[in-house]
C-alpha cells in the first residue's frame, strides 16, 4: 500500500554522505526512510541501487523518493527507465519547485558533488512540499508515455 510519509533513499558511493545526512533530516522531520543503500564510499555501479527503487515508485508500493550520484545524470537516466517513474534532475530550488509543479516529478535526483548539504536539504524541502499544478501539465506528462 502506497504510504506518503514514506521516502525511498538510494545512491551510489558519490552520493553516500550525502544521502545520510538527508535520511537523518528526513527522519527529523517525522518522514520514515526506506533506504536501498549504497551504505559506504566504496566504489559501486549507481543502477544497482536504482532500479530496485525505480521498480517501487513504478508499482505503486512508493509515492516519491531521492537518488543520489556525484552528477545525478546516472541516477535518473536509470530511474527513467520506468514507464511510471518522472525523476528530476535538481540543482537549486527553482528547478525543484518547477519539477513539482508542472512535471509531477516523483523522484528527486540530486549531483552530490555540485551542491552543498544546505542547498541539497532546500531542493528536498521544496520537492516535499510543493503541488502538482494539473490542468495542462497533466496532458504533457501522459504524452511523456507516447514514444514514437
Ligand atoms: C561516479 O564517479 C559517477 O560517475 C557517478 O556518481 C555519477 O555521477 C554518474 O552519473
Amino acid at each position: 500500500m502506497e504510504n506518503e510519509n514514506i521516502i525511498g533513499l538510494a545512491c551510489d558511493h558519490a552520493g553516500y554522505e550525502l544521502k545520510e545526512k538527508l535520511k537523518d533530516y528526513l527522519t527529523s522531520i517525522g518522514f520514515t526512510v526506506k533506504d536501498f543503500g549504497t551504505n559506504s564510499c566504496e566504489s559501486v555501479d549507481y543502477p544497482d541501487y536504482i532500479h530496485p527503487l525505480a521498480s517501487e515508485i513504478n508499482n505503486g508500493n512508493l509515492k516519491k523518493a531521492i537518488i543520489i550520484c556525484g552528477t545525478g545524470n546516472g541516477v535518473s537516466m536509470t530511474a527513467n527507465k520506468y514507464i511510471n517513474v518522472r525523476a528530476a534532475l535538481c540543482w537549486n530550488t527553482e528547478i525543484a519547485k518547477l519539477a513539482r509543479q508542472h512535471n509531477d516529478a516523483n523522484i528527486l535526483a540530486l549531483p552530490a558533488r555540485f551542491i552543498s548539504e544546505k542547498e541539497a536539504t532546500d531542493i528536498l524541502n521544496i520537492f516535499l512540499n510543493t503541488n502538482f499544478e494539473s490542468g495542462r501539465h497533466s496532458r504533457r506528462i501522459e504524452k511523456i508515455r507516447n514514444i514514437l
